[in-house]
């Protein structure tokens, strides 16, 4: 098949790029930087550099392509505005739209979307699945990045002429991830700045990159359309994940903060993380999409990005 991807040297797209090669898909993939051309020929795409919200380039790189799929993994997270969230509820609201109307220009019939697991209602009990509702009745900060997921996926479900289908991908962890050992979670780790906030009760779905992708390509191989979670089978509470990940980097047991002083600290949408967050289901990707993940327990992947770097990382605190 043709596919063009947006977001293919992105964190997952590093992974889903090789595979569709593999699978024997001719891919194009979408990026605003000459330099990384060559990591996409690498990977075995053709390259296509541009920017989202250029939107009559786009329409012809998209043209050139014939793709028959559009993927959209485009996410953009920083602090170039000040707002680390800015870009990527842009990118999610603004990007979606034009990548939507440059997939429909070209006849694309099928998009296939990138958004996540985590930010449901917490009301509830039990594990969310792709019924539970959004949790729209956030406090402000979260409420503006679940309204753009929420964008996100009405226009995923919604594209004209074009079946949508939509990934909840869980908390993405492994090399190039906050989660990579050189990354900020296990500085903040080793430091002993990232505590249990309250009980630890945030419950977190993880998904290995490497599962992520290969669940993109079941998404592919089946006549999807809606909305499927992507997460591993072992939902966990901070309070389990965090003092095993810093026993593991040879740091400090973790402290614990009050919830009303983690507020303060950290603000609204980080305590819902650590603190509120339910767990997501797998059930109906595994059943629809026939997809097992290889990587079903966070533990053994956390083992693997870890173990070797306790005393090396400690060094560089
Ligand atoms: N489910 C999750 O847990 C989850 C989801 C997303 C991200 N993250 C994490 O967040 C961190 C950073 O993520 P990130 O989103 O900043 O980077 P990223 O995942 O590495 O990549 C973002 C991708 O979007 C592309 N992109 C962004 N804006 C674009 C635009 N205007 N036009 C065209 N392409 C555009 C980038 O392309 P070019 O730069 O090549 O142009 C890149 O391919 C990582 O640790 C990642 O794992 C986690």
């Amino acid at each position: 098949m043709n596919i063009f991807i947006a977001g293919g040297t992105g964190a997952i797209g590093r992974f889903l790029v090789p595979m569709l090669v593999n699978a024997g898909h001719r891919v194009t993939a979408l990026t605003r930087s000459p330099d990384r051309t060559s990591q996409l020929v690498q990977m075995g795409a053709v390259p296509a550099v541009g920017d989202v919200y250029d939107e009559v380039r786009l329409a012809r790189l998209i043209a050139d392509s014939e793709a028959e799929v559009v993927i959209h993994q485009l996410t953009a997270f920083g602090t170039k505005t000040g707002d680390p969230y800015a870009e990527t509820i842009r990118v999610r609201i603004d990007g979606t739209r034009c990548l939507i109307a440059a997939a429909h220009a070209a006849r694309a019939r099928r998009f296939i979307t990138q958004s996540i697991s985590f930010v449901c209602s917490p009301s509830g009990s039990g594990l969310t699945d792709e019924t539970s509702p959004l949790y729209l009745d956030a406090s402000p900060a979260l409420r503006a990045l679940v309204e753009a997921v929420a964008s996100l996926e009405r226009q995923t479900l919604e594209a004209d002429s074009m079946a949508g289908t939509v990934l909840r991908y869980g908390w993405f962890f492994g090399p190039g991830t906050s989660y990579d050992p050189k990354d900020t979670i296990p500085a903040a780790i080793r430091k002993g700045a990232y505590p249990i906030v309250g009980p630890g009760a945030g419950a977190y779905s993880y998904i290995d990159l490497r599962d992520a992708a290969a669940a993109t390509i079941k998404a592919l191989s089946h006549d999807t359309h809606g909305i499927y979670n992507i997460v591993d089978d072992a939902p966990v509470r901070l309070s389990e994940w965090l003092p095993f990940a810093a026993k593991l980097l040879g740091a400090p047991a973790p402290g614990r903060e009050d919830e009303a002083a983690a507020r303060k600290r950290i603000g609204d949408m980080r305590v819902y993380y650590l603190n509120e967050q339910r767990g997501a289901s797998n059930e109906k990707a595994k059943r629809e999409l026939n997809w097992r993940p290889v990587f079903p327990v966070w533990r053994a992947g956390f083992e693997a990005l870890y173990s070797n770097h306790s005393s090396q990382l400690c060094d560089a605190v």
